[in-house]
Protein backbone atom coordinates (compact mmCIF):
# COMPACT_ATOMS: atom_id res chain seq x y z
CA UNK A 1 0.00 0.00 0.00
CA UNK A 2 2.89 2.08 1.04
CA UNK A 3 4.89 1.69 -2.15
CA UNK A 4 1.67 2.26 -4.47
CA UNK A 5 0.96 5.53 -2.85
CA UNK A 6 4.87 6.39 -3.16
CA UNK A 7 4.84 5.51 -6.79
CA UNK A 8 1.50 7.28 -7.50
CA UNK A 9 2.79 10.29 -5.66
CA UNK A 10 5.85 9.77 -7.98
CA UNK A 11 3.63 9.48 -11.59
CA UNK A 12 1.60 13.29 -10.23
CA UNK A 13 4.96 14.60 -9.66
CA UNK A 14 6.21 13.60 -12.98
CA UNK A 15 3.35 15.25 -14.42
CA UNK A 16 3.26 18.72 -12.67
CA UNK A 17 6.76 18.93 -13.65
CA UNK A 18 6.04 18.04 -17.03
CA UNK A 19 2.78 20.39 -16.80
CA UNK A 20 5.67 23.27 -15.36
CA UNK A 21 8.13 22.50 -17.83
CA UNK A 22 5.65 22.91 -21.35
CA UNK A 23 4.63 25.85 -20.07
CA UNK A 24 7.60 27.66 -20.16
CA UNK A 25 6.57 30.50 -22.94
CA UNK A 26 9.22 33.14 -25.09
CA UNK A 27 9.44 36.35 -24.02
CA UNK A 28 6.33 38.69 -25.32
CA UNK A 29 7.55 41.34 -26.81
CA UNK A 30 10.92 41.40 -28.46
CA UNK A 31 12.52 44.64 -29.87
CA UNK A 32 15.68 45.54 -32.06
CA UNK A 33 16.84 49.27 -32.33
CA UNK A 34 19.98 50.80 -34.16
CA UNK A 35 21.47 53.57 -32.25
CA UNK A 36 23.53 54.85 -35.24
CA UNK A 37 26.39 52.94 -35.11
CA UNK A 38 25.86 51.20 -38.22
CA UNK A 39 25.06 47.95 -37.38
CA UNK A 40 25.54 47.75 -33.24
CA UNK A 41 21.82 47.31 -32.90
CA UNK A 42 20.16 46.67 -29.72
CA UNK A 43 18.11 44.04 -28.90
CA UNK A 44 15.51 44.33 -26.10
CA UNK A 45 12.46 41.81 -24.84
CA UNK A 46 9.87 41.91 -21.52
CA UNK A 47 8.79 41.82 -19.41
CA UNK A 48 10.65 39.78 -17.55
CA UNK A 49 9.49 36.13 -15.65
CA UNK A 50 9.39 34.71 -12.66
CA UNK A 51 9.17 31.40 -11.34
CA UNK A 52 9.92 30.27 -8.23
CA UNK A 53 12.62 27.92 -7.12
CA UNK A 54 14.10 29.20 -10.82
CA UNK A 55 16.24 31.63 -12.34
CA UNK A 56 15.02 32.73 -15.21
CA UNK A 57 17.48 33.35 -18.27
CA UNK A 58 17.01 34.43 -22.18
CA UNK A 59 18.59 32.60 -25.20
CA UNK A 60 19.02 34.95 -28.10
CA UNK A 61 19.70 33.78 -31.80
CA UNK A 62 20.37 35.96 -34.50
CA UNK A 63 21.28 35.57 -38.09
CA UNK A 64 24.61 36.44 -39.45
CA UNK A 65 23.84 37.51 -43.17
CA UNK A 66 27.63 37.11 -44.26
CA UNK A 67 28.69 34.66 -42.64
CA UNK A 68 24.65 32.59 -43.05
CA UNK A 69 25.47 31.26 -39.49
CA UNK A 70 23.21 31.76 -35.85
CA UNK A 71 24.71 32.85 -33.29
CA UNK A 72 23.21 32.51 -30.05
CA UNK A 73 23.96 33.45 -26.39
CA UNK A 74 22.38 33.04 -23.30
CA UNK A 75 22.24 35.85 -20.73
CA UNK A 76 20.10 37.04 -17.57
CA UNK A 77 19.59 40.41 -18.76
CA UNK A 78 17.11 42.13 -20.66
CA UNK A 79 18.67 43.15 -23.75
CA UNK A 80 21.72 42.50 -25.54
CA UNK A 81 23.38 44.16 -28.32
CA UNK A 82 25.03 42.37 -31.48
CA UNK A 83 26.74 43.07 -34.55
CA UNK A 84 24.55 43.08 -37.96
CA UNK A 85 25.14 43.92 -41.46
CA UNK A 86 22.39 46.79 -42.06
CA UNK A 87 22.38 46.06 -45.89
CA UNK A 88 20.80 42.32 -45.29
CA UNK A 89 17.85 41.34 -43.57
CA UNK A 90 17.84 41.34 -39.69
CA UNK A 91 16.71 37.98 -37.59
CA UNK A 92 16.41 37.87 -34.05
CA UNK A 93 14.74 34.77 -32.21
CA UNK A 94 14.65 35.44 -28.45
CA UNK A 95 13.68 31.92 -26.14
CA UNK A 96 13.15 31.81 -22.54
CA UNK A 97 15.56 29.31 -20.19
CA UNK A 98 14.24 28.77 -16.95
CA UNK A 99 16.88 26.86 -14.70
CA UNK A 100 16.72 25.00 -11.21
CA UNK A 101 14.21 23.05 -9.57
CA UNK A 102 11.04 24.62 -10.97
CA UNK A 103 11.94 22.09 -13.87
CA UNK A 104 12.40 18.52 -14.73
CA UNK A 105 16.06 18.44 -15.61
CA UNK A 106 16.94 21.52 -13.90
CA UNK A 107 16.95 23.42 -17.11
CA UNK A 108 14.24 24.23 -19.20
CA UNK A 109 13.60 26.18 -22.93
CA UNK A 110 10.73 27.73 -24.07
CA UNK A 111 9.45 25.74 -27.44
CA UNK A 112 8.87 28.71 -29.05
CA UNK A 113 10.42 31.51 -29.48
CA UNK A 114 9.79 35.79 -30.43
CA UNK A 115 11.00 36.82 -33.26
CA UNK A 116 11.46 40.01 -35.24
CA UNK A 117 12.61 40.11 -38.81
CA UNK A 118 13.18 43.46 -40.58
CA UNK A 119 14.23 44.05 -43.86
CA UNK A 120 16.36 46.29 -45.28
CA UNK A 121 16.02 49.18 -47.45
CA UNK A 122 16.67 47.77 -51.17
CA UNK A 123 16.03 50.92 -52.80
CA UNK A 124 18.69 52.71 -54.48
CA UNK A 125 21.50 52.19 -56.65
CA UNK A 126 23.62 49.39 -55.66
CA UNK A 127 27.22 51.56 -56.15
CA UNK A 128 29.57 50.22 -53.56
CA UNK A 129 31.26 46.71 -53.59
CA UNK A 130 33.63 46.56 -50.90
CA UNK A 131 36.17 48.33 -48.45
CA UNK A 132 39.40 47.07 -47.34
CA UNK A 133 41.40 48.33 -44.92
CA UNK A 134 45.28 47.71 -43.36
CA UNK A 135 46.78 49.25 -40.40
CA UNK A 136 50.63 49.90 -41.37
CA UNK A 137 52.53 49.03 -38.68
CA UNK A 138 49.38 49.57 -36.42
CA UNK A 139 50.17 53.46 -36.92
CA UNK A 140 47.95 54.29 -39.83
CA UNK A 141 45.06 52.94 -40.69
CA UNK A 142 44.28 53.30 -44.31
CA UNK A 143 40.63 51.90 -46.08
CA UNK A 144 39.83 51.83 -49.60
CA UNK A 145 36.69 51.39 -51.08
CA UNK A 146 35.77 49.81 -54.54
CA UNK A 147 32.83 50.59 -56.98
CA UNK A 148 30.19 48.25 -58.92
CA UNK A 149 29.15 51.56 -60.50
CA UNK A 150 29.63 55.23 -61.16
CA UNK A 151 27.80 57.56 -58.72
CA UNK A 152 25.13 59.52 -60.23
CA UNK A 153 25.12 62.84 -60.54
CA UNK A 154 27.33 65.14 -58.66
CA UNK A 155 27.11 63.18 -55.09
CA UNK A 156 30.16 62.98 -52.96
CA UNK A 157 30.88 59.71 -51.66
CA UNK A 158 31.40 59.55 -47.74
CA UNK A 159 32.37 56.79 -44.99
CA UNK A 160 31.51 57.17 -41.48
CA UNK A 161 33.33 55.02 -38.46
CA UNK A 162 32.23 53.82 -35.33
CA UNK A 163 34.51 51.79 -32.79
CA UNK A 164 34.24 49.52 -30.03
CA UNK A 165 37.53 49.23 -28.00
CA UNK A 166 38.63 47.78 -24.77
CA UNK A 167 39.69 50.74 -22.06
CA UNK A 168 43.35 50.37 -21.55
CA UNK A 169 45.42 50.68 -24.37
CA UNK A 170 47.39 46.89 -24.29
CA UNK A 171 50.56 47.31 -25.35
CA UNK A 172 52.35 45.08 -22.98
CA UNK A 173 53.08 41.75 -23.21
CA UNK A 174 50.54 40.32 -21.09
CA UNK A 175 47.82 43.04 -22.07
CA UNK A 176 48.14 41.65 -25.68
CA UNK A 177 48.01 38.11 -24.63
CA UNK A 178 44.78 38.66 -22.57
CA UNK A 179 43.33 40.60 -25.40
CA UNK A 180 42.87 38.21 -28.03
CA UNK A 181 40.15 37.27 -25.90
CA UNK A 182 38.81 40.92 -25.52
CA UNK A 183 35.47 40.48 -25.04
CA UNK A 184 36.58 39.90 -21.33
CA UNK A 185 37.57 43.56 -20.93
CA UNK A 186 35.82 46.54 -20.21
CA UNK A 187 34.48 47.91 -23.39
CA UNK A 188 34.22 51.48 -24.39
CA UNK A 189 32.49 53.43 -27.61
CA UNK A 190 31.85 55.93 -29.53
CA UNK A 191 28.90 58.02 -28.80
CA UNK A 192 27.91 58.76 -32.90
CA UNK A 193 29.63 57.49 -35.62
CA UNK A 194 31.72 60.36 -37.40
CA UNK A 195 32.67 61.04 -40.31
CA UNK A 196 36.46 60.36 -41.86
CA UNK A 197 39.00 62.47 -41.07
CA UNK A 198 40.83 62.70 -44.53
CA UNK A 199 39.75 61.29 -47.74
CA UNK A 200 42.07 60.20 -50.70
CA UNK A 201 40.90 61.15 -53.89
CA UNK A 202 42.13 59.94 -57.27
CA UNK A 203 41.24 61.75 -60.18
CA UNK A 204 38.45 64.21 -58.44
CA UNK A 205 36.75 61.08 -56.95
CA UNK A 206 37.28 60.25 -53.33
CA UNK A 207 38.09 56.38 -53.37
CA UNK A 208 39.68 55.62 -49.27
CA UNK A 209 39.99 57.68 -46.30
CA UNK A 210 42.87 57.77 -43.81
CA UNK A 211 43.02 57.86 -40.11
CA UNK A 212 45.00 60.19 -39.41
CA UNK A 213 45.05 62.25 -36.28
CA UNK A 214 43.08 59.50 -34.59
CA UNK A 215 43.99 57.21 -31.72
CA UNK A 216 43.20 53.47 -33.02
CA UNK A 217 43.51 51.63 -29.98
CA UNK A 218 44.77 48.48 -30.79
CA UNK A 219 41.95 46.06 -30.27
CA UNK A 220 39.10 47.54 -31.77
CA UNK A 221 35.79 46.29 -33.80
CA UNK A 222 35.67 49.17 -36.69
CA UNK A 223 32.44 49.83 -37.78
CA UNK A 224 32.62 51.28 -41.46
CA UNK A 225 29.52 52.87 -43.94
CA UNK A 226 30.42 54.59 -47.21
CA UNK A 227 27.70 56.22 -48.39
CA UNK A 228 26.46 59.41 -50.81
CA UNK A 229 23.64 61.36 -50.97
CA UNK A 230 22.43 62.38 -54.66
CA UNK A 231 18.90 62.78 -56.37
CA UNK A 232 18.85 59.21 -57.41
CA UNK A 233 18.94 57.06 -53.38
CA UNK A 234 22.19 54.76 -53.46
CA UNK A 235 22.46 51.76 -51.37
CA UNK A 236 24.78 52.36 -48.26
CA UNK A 237 27.89 49.88 -47.95
CA UNK A 238 28.41 48.70 -44.36
CA UNK A 239 31.20 46.85 -43.43
CA UNK A 240 32.59 45.49 -39.78
CA UNK A 241 36.46 44.57 -38.91
CA UNK A 242 38.70 44.14 -36.00
CA UNK A 243 41.51 46.14 -37.08
CA UNK A 244 44.28 43.75 -35.12
CA UNK A 245 43.27 41.45 -38.10
CA UNK A 246 44.95 44.09 -40.74
CA UNK A 247 48.04 44.72 -39.49
CA UNK A 248 50.59 45.01 -42.27
CA UNK A 249 54.27 45.99 -40.17
CA UNK A 250 57.21 47.71 -41.82
CA UNK A 251 59.60 45.76 -43.57
CA UNK A 252 62.43 44.11 -41.88
CA UNK A 253 65.28 46.19 -41.72
CA UNK A 254 69.45 45.76 -41.34
CA UNK A 255 69.49 42.09 -42.41
CA UNK A 256 73.30 40.69 -41.99
CA UNK A 257 74.85 37.06 -42.61
CA UNK A 258 77.48 36.31 -41.07
CA UNK A 259 79.39 32.76 -40.51
CA UNK A 260 79.19 31.03 -36.75
CA UNK A 261 80.77 28.19 -35.49
CA UNK A 262 79.90 24.81 -37.00
CA UNK A 263 80.11 25.39 -40.77
CA UNK A 264 76.80 27.84 -40.22
CA UNK A 265 75.61 30.94 -41.16
CA UNK A 266 73.50 33.09 -38.81
CA UNK A 267 71.49 35.83 -40.37
CA UNK A 268 69.72 38.38 -38.17
CA UNK A 269 67.81 41.33 -38.84
CA UNK A 270 66.07 43.94 -36.97
CA UNK A 271 61.96 43.68 -36.43
CA UNK A 272 60.11 47.13 -37.34
CA UNK A 273 59.32 49.79 -34.60
CA UNK A 274 56.50 50.90 -33.23
CA UNK A 275 53.72 49.44 -31.69
CA UNK A 276 53.73 45.86 -32.55
CA UNK A 277 54.81 44.06 -29.87
CA UNK A 278 57.60 41.80 -30.87
CA UNK A 279 56.61 38.05 -29.70
CA UNK A 280 53.52 39.14 -31.62
CA UNK A 281 55.65 38.59 -35.17
CA UNK A 282 56.05 35.65 -37.31
CA UNK A 283 58.88 35.41 -40.16
CA UNK A 284 59.50 34.39 -43.48
CA UNK A 285 62.15 33.71 -45.07
CA UNK A 286 63.36 33.43 -48.72
CA UNK A 287 66.33 31.58 -49.25
CA UNK A 288 68.35 31.74 -52.89
CA UNK A 289 70.73 29.45 -54.14
CA UNK A 290 71.38 28.86 -58.28
CA UNK A 291 68.40 31.09 -58.82
CA UNK A 292 66.57 28.06 -56.83
CA UNK A 293 64.12 30.08 -54.17
CA UNK A 294 62.63 27.89 -51.15
CA UNK A 295 60.78 29.84 -48.34
CA UNK A 296 60.95 29.39 -44.87
CA UNK A 297 58.26 30.13 -42.21
CA UNK A 298 60.33 30.78 -38.47
CA UNK A 299 57.76 30.79 -36.03
CA UNK A 300 59.91 32.13 -33.43
CA UNK A 301 59.77 36.01 -32.70
CA UNK A 302 63.45 35.64 -32.63
CA UNK A 303 64.90 37.42 -35.13
CA UNK A 304 67.24 35.32 -36.27
CA UNK A 305 68.05 32.03 -37.94
CA UNK A 306 71.05 29.81 -38.75
CA UNK A 307 71.85 28.19 -41.35
CA UNK A 308 74.15 25.21 -43.06
CA UNK A 309 76.86 27.14 -44.35
CA UNK A 310 77.07 27.07 -48.12
CA UNK A 311 80.38 25.14 -49.43
CA UNK A 312 80.77 27.02 -52.92
CA UNK A 313 77.41 28.48 -54.09
CA UNK A 314 76.33 31.79 -53.47
CA UNK A 315 73.07 32.10 -51.21
CA UNK A 316 71.16 35.13 -51.33
CA UNK A 317 68.05 35.87 -48.59
CA UNK A 318 64.98 38.31 -47.71
CA UNK A 319 62.57 38.27 -44.74
CA UNK A 320 58.96 39.75 -44.17
CA UNK A 321 57.02 39.65 -40.82
CA UNK A 322 53.16 38.94 -40.29
CA UNK A 323 51.46 38.85 -36.98
CA UNK A 324 50.80 35.41 -35.82
CA UNK A 325 48.10 33.44 -34.51
CA UNK A 326 48.76 34.34 -30.87
CA UNK A 327 47.97 38.01 -31.79
CA UNK A 328 45.54 38.18 -34.18
CA UNK A 329 43.64 35.72 -36.21
CA UNK A 330 44.92 37.13 -40.30
CA UNK A 331 47.32 39.55 -41.19
CA UNK A 332 48.80 41.08 -44.19
CA UNK A 333 52.47 40.32 -44.99
CA UNK A 334 55.20 43.22 -44.41
CA UNK A 335 57.24 44.27 -47.75
CA UNK A 336 59.92 41.73 -48.25
CA UNK A 337 63.29 43.21 -46.63
CA UNK A 338 66.39 44.28 -48.96
CA UNK A 339 68.41 41.44 -50.26
CA UNK A 340 71.52 40.53 -48.61
CA UNK A 341 74.30 37.84 -49.85
CA UNK A 342 76.87 35.41 -48.32
CA UNK A 343 79.29 34.48 -51.32
CA UNK A 344 81.05 31.32 -50.84
CA UNK A 345 84.90 31.70 -51.77
CA UNK A 346 85.91 27.75 -51.93
CA UNK A 347 85.43 28.38 -48.37
CA UNK A 348 88.16 30.58 -47.48
CA UNK A 349 86.79 33.54 -45.12
CA UNK A 350 83.60 33.49 -45.19
CA UNK A 351 83.18 37.11 -47.28
CA UNK A 352 79.91 38.99 -46.68
CA UNK A 353 78.35 41.28 -49.66
CA UNK A 354 75.52 43.07 -49.24
CA UNK A 355 73.42 43.36 -51.76
CA UNK A 356 70.91 45.81 -51.92
C1 LIG B 1 5.98 30.30 -32.68
O1 LIG B 1 6.13 31.71 -32.76
C2 LIG B 1 5.90 32.25 -34.04
C3 LIG B 1 6.15 33.74 -34.01
O2 LIG B 1 6.98 34.11 -32.99
C4 LIG B 1 4.47 31.95 -34.49
O3 LIG B 1 4.28 32.44 -35.80
C5 LIG B 1 4.23 30.45 -34.46
O4 LIG B 1 2.88 30.18 -34.74
C6 LIG B 1 4.58 29.88 -33.08
N1 LIG B 1 4.49 28.45 -33.13
C7 LIG B 1 3.83 27.72 -32.21
C8 LIG B 1 3.87 26.26 -32.36
O5 LIG B 1 3.27 28.26 -31.29
C1 LIG C 1 25.40 58.27 -44.45
O1 LIG C 1 25.60 57.59 -43.21
C2 LIG C 1 25.62 58.46 -42.06
C3 LIG C 1 25.95 57.61 -40.87
O2 LIG C 1 25.03 56.60 -40.68
C4 LIG C 1 24.30 59.18 -41.93
O3 LIG C 1 24.37 60.07 -40.85
C5 LIG C 1 24.02 59.94 -43.22
O4 LIG C 1 22.75 60.53 -43.15
C6 LIG C 1 24.07 59.00 -44.42
N1 LIG C 1 23.91 59.77 -45.64
C7 LIG C 1 23.09 59.39 -46.60
C8 LIG C 1 23.04 60.27 -47.80
O5 LIG C 1 22.42 58.39 -46.52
Amino acid sequence: MAKETCLALVFLFMSLQWVRSSTVDPPEKVTVTDPGHLGSLHIHWGPRLHRARCSVLYEVHYYDSSSSKWTSIRTSLNSVTAQFDLAQEVKVRVYTVFSGECVEGGITRSQNYTEVVQKPDRRGIDCFQAVTCVYFNMEHLVCHWKKNAEIPGKAQEKLYYWCVYVQALLHTWKGWLVAKDYRCLKHRQLGHAKECPRYITSGGERTGCIFSGIDIPTFTDLNLCVNASSEQPIRALYSTLQIQNHVKPDAPTQVSVDTAAERQLKAHWNSPSGRIPHHCLLWQLQTSRNGRNTFSLIPSSDATVMLPLPDFENICLKVRSKLNKYCADSGVWSDWSPSVCYRARGREKGDVFLLV
